[in-house]
């Protein structure tokens, strides 16, 4: 039995998720919360004398968000009308972009409507804007804090310079369930580096808050979005008030930690309540426990949603639910406008409320400056300027070569030599403009792309004679061309065969049931195998598959995910050498579907899969393992680990320092990400096998041996009851370091639970 020192910090709790943040190395310009400063006094005069001036129906105007524009509306969506301007009834337009554009909605409004009231423009720029990035689930991969708060910032830049003032970034949704499409959007199963993500990608979106070249942030989608039942998007969602708090919420406070603006609520329910008429998640853990001082947004038409979960029978019932659990704007289906004030007359809604949302949206417009200048985005000349420029498409280029993992690599079969004279370049995703961008393209424009065609040509010049078949399609039957693909490949010195999935096989209701290559392209590989030259299958696609086949075919496997606009180069530069692929992955790849969830901190059990007799928690006909495991991925060298070095106890500030020696034993310079994982070996409740406390992502030069150090405190090592009350209990921890959650040393070390104080 465990000695029952237990420390139950309940009224600390949640800031303890918050102190576990590491310093990096970008900082905010300034800090958003809960600072009153002269200029802040300006800003409370002006929005409550405009407050003053507002009716109750333009004050409603403001908590409403509509699609703009030529943009389809959704079936059931309100349209953009004339009518809608004069009556001061539109707080917030989305997804048109571009400053043309902006600046006729804009002048609309200000022409039309009474008070004159800016409205802001939101755009889902969730991994670029006109420049695209990698994925933000591939650019997870890259384990680099700095690049992505770059990219994300890159982002920013672009998207405010065309006149954007607010994004529905980041998705930081844990996913354990690659069926979900929506995987490819955030930072994949992991919730301690989610968490660092979500920081960093905040940051980056509002890197020079209040500045037009910066936008706000929205964290999404409040809350447990990425665990629908059998992985299909929007479908309920049950689950234990520890593994809420314990795997889905942090990433959501770390947003809130680094000054996130807005939040948007999401479509699903949590343990039986949709989320946006969640009052407790909404109101009582966010803005109360939190502190959350910005604003929520519903999703799209998720208001109105609420009479299909089947908990409001009418729109109005919708709307009260939604606008009293929290949610200050609705998205899209216009039905605050349409019956917020009746409730509010009738004293459904408490105008005290109405008033704090309202003041929140104008605060946050005054903020941007749009009240001194509306059309300050909007800037023609800025737009041309900063919108993919040079600096933009070379760290576009960084992010993707950053991203991609490298699954296997037999016999060193990469790098090619740059020598290399025929090369057959086989596949649908191989001089592909548009799939190659994934879901979320935002303006992302198919002439910017650089095919992998193109980029293998921009690097090997006429050396080279490249011979490209597509070889299938997608979903078509038609094997008609693999004759053509497998002659090319007879021809070749080495075959490249770029396969996957189309960008929307991924992303939102998307899901899957079958993670194996979409089509005939299985069949096509077995085609070009026959040819029997060097197979290098190149992968793009959103989520975890299952590649058993492929990795027995392929001798060497990259996975490039969906690369983005500079997709081409990016891919080269990691065949033939120039980048040594970095990247690790951030979701574990299943052998088959059967297995999912499987994600690698899953719980112990009383009869553990791995023991030797048949009557444990496995599957009689598949091994428990995963074909890659969460944190795997080669490089063009190996690094060796040294002994772990730790003390056996921590020490009396309950501080535990870990070290490790890495040398880098290959010919050519690598960065290697050095992970720590911890388990408890004995706690009140089931603790999971292991749990991912820190890494470090190192470049070592080759020869060299590096020596990296990480610092654990003992309160970070507690977990969340089903009181969501955060515990942290001595006893035995096994710390464990090295390349992968599977290739690890370990040593049991002693918290005693007398913490200094
Ligand atoms: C998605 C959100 C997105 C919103 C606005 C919804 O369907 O779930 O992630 O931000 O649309 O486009």
């Amino acid at each position: 039995m465990k000695r029952s020192i237990i420390l139950v910090v309940c009224a600390m709790s949640w800031l303890f998720v918050a102190n576990t943040h590491a310093a990096i190395s970008y900082q905010p310009h300034k800090r958003v919360h809960n600072k009153i400063d002269a200029s802040e006094d300006k800003e409370t005069v002006f929005v409550t004398s405009l407050m003053q001036k507002m009716t109750l129906a333009e004050k409603i105007g403001q908590l409403s968000q509509y699609v703009g524009g030529e943009l389809l509306t959704g079936p059931q969506s309100d349209a953009l009308s004339d009518s809608l301007f004069v009556h001061g009834m539109v707080g917030s337009i989305l997804n048109v972009g571009g400053v043309e554009k902006l600046r006729k909605l804009q002048e609309k409004n200000m022409q039309l409507s009474r008070l004159k009231i800016p409205i802001l423009f939101a755009f889902d720029v969730i991994h670029g804007y006109k420049t695209i990035f990698p994925t933000p689930l591939a650019e997870s991969c890259s384990w680099d804090l700095n690049l992505m708060y770059e990219t994300a910032k890159a982002a920013a830049v672009e998207a405010s310079a065309s006149g954007i003032h607010w994004t529905f970034a980041p998705m930081v949704d844990i996913a354990r369930d690659p069926r979900w499409g929506r995987i490819v959007e955030g930072a994949g199963e992991d919730t301690y580096l989610a968490c660092k993500i979500a920081d960093a990608r905040v940051r980056g979106f509002q890197w020079n808050l209040g500045a037009p070249n910066s936008v706000y942030a929205c964290a999404k989608h409040f809350v447990a979005y990425g665990a629908p039942q059998a992985g299909r998007d929007y479908a309920p969602v049950d689950l234990s008030l520890s593994t809420l708090a314990e795997v889905y919420l942090p990433p959501f406070k770390a947003c809130v930690d680094a000054g996130v603006k807005t939040f948007m609520s999401a479509f699903n329910s949590v343990n039986g309540v949709p989320a946006t008429g969640n009052r407790w998640l909404m109101t009582d853990v966010l803005r109360n426990k939190w502190q959350f001082n910005g604003f929520v947004v519903s999703d799209w038409n998720a208001v109105q949603e609420l009479k299909a979960h089947g908990v409001a029978e009418t729109d109005k019932d919708a709307a009260l639910l939604a606008f009293n659990a929290g949610v200050d704007m609705n998205m899209t289906d216009g039905l605050y406008n349409r019956c917020l004030e009746e409730a509010v007359h009738r004293g459904q809604v408490d105008m005290q409320a109405i008033d704090a949302a309202v003041e929140r949206i104008l605060r946050a417009k005054y903020a941007l400056g749009l009240f001194d200048n509306p059309y300050r985005f909007l800037d023609a000349k800025r737009e041309c300027r900063e919108v993919r420029s040079a600096n933009i498409t070379a760290l576009a280029r960084k992010a993707a070569s950053s991203s991609m993992v490298l699954l296997k690599n037999d016999h060193n079969m990469l790098p090619l030599s740059k020598q290399t004279k025929r090369i057959a370049l086989i596949g649908p995703l191989a001089n592909n403009r548009s799939e190659v961008m994934g879901s979320w393209k935002a303006r992302g424009d198919e002439k910017d792309v650089v095919t992998v065609l193109e980029g293998i040509k921009n690097k090997l010049g006429n050396n080279v004679t490249v011979t490209y078949v597509q070889g299938c399609d997608f979903l078509k039957p038609s094997t008609q061309e693999f004759s053509a693909a497998f002659e090319a490949a007879q021809q070749s010195d080495v075959v490249i065969a770029v396969v996957g999935e189309k960008a929307l096989m991924s992303g939102e209701s998307r899901s899957r049931a079958i993670l194996r290559l979409p089509g005939q392209q299985e069949a096509l590989l077995d085609t070009l195998k026959k040819a029997g030259k060097p197979l290098v299958v190149v992968l793009m696609n959103g989520r975890p598959l299952c590649l058993e086949k492929i990795d027995k075919q392929a001798d060497a496997l990259l996975e490039a995910w969906f690369p983005g606009t500079q997709c081409g180069n990016a891919v080269a530069d990691i065949l033939f050498g120039d980048v040594t692929p970095s990247a690790k992955l951030t979701a574990s790849f299943p052998l088959t579907e059967g297995q999912i969830p499987n994600y690698y901190n899953y719980k112990r059990s009383g009869r553990p899969g791995d023991m030797p007799y048949s009557s444990t928690a496995r599957h009689i006909d598949v091994p428990n393992k995963n074909l890659y495991p969460f944190g795997y991925g080669l490089s063009y060298t190996s690094f060796a680990y040294g002994k772990m070095q730790c003390a056996s106890q921590f020490d009396a500030d309950g501080v535990l320092q870990v070290a490790v020696d890495v040398t880098n034993k290959g010919n050519v310079d690598g960065e290697e990400i050095v992970q720590l994982y911890v388990a408890d070996k004995v706690a009140s409740m089931v603790r999971p096998v292991k749990e991912l406390k820190g890494f470090k992502k190192v470049f070592i030069p080759k020869g060299d041996t590096k020596h990296v150090e990480f610092t654990l405190h003992a309160r970070d090592l507690g977990f969340w009851d089903n009181n969501m009350q955060y515990i942290v209990e001595p006893g035995t921890f096994t710390i464990m370091v090295g390349a992968n959650s599977e290739d690890l040393q370990q040593q049991d070390v002693v918290w005693d639970g007398k913490e200094k104080q």
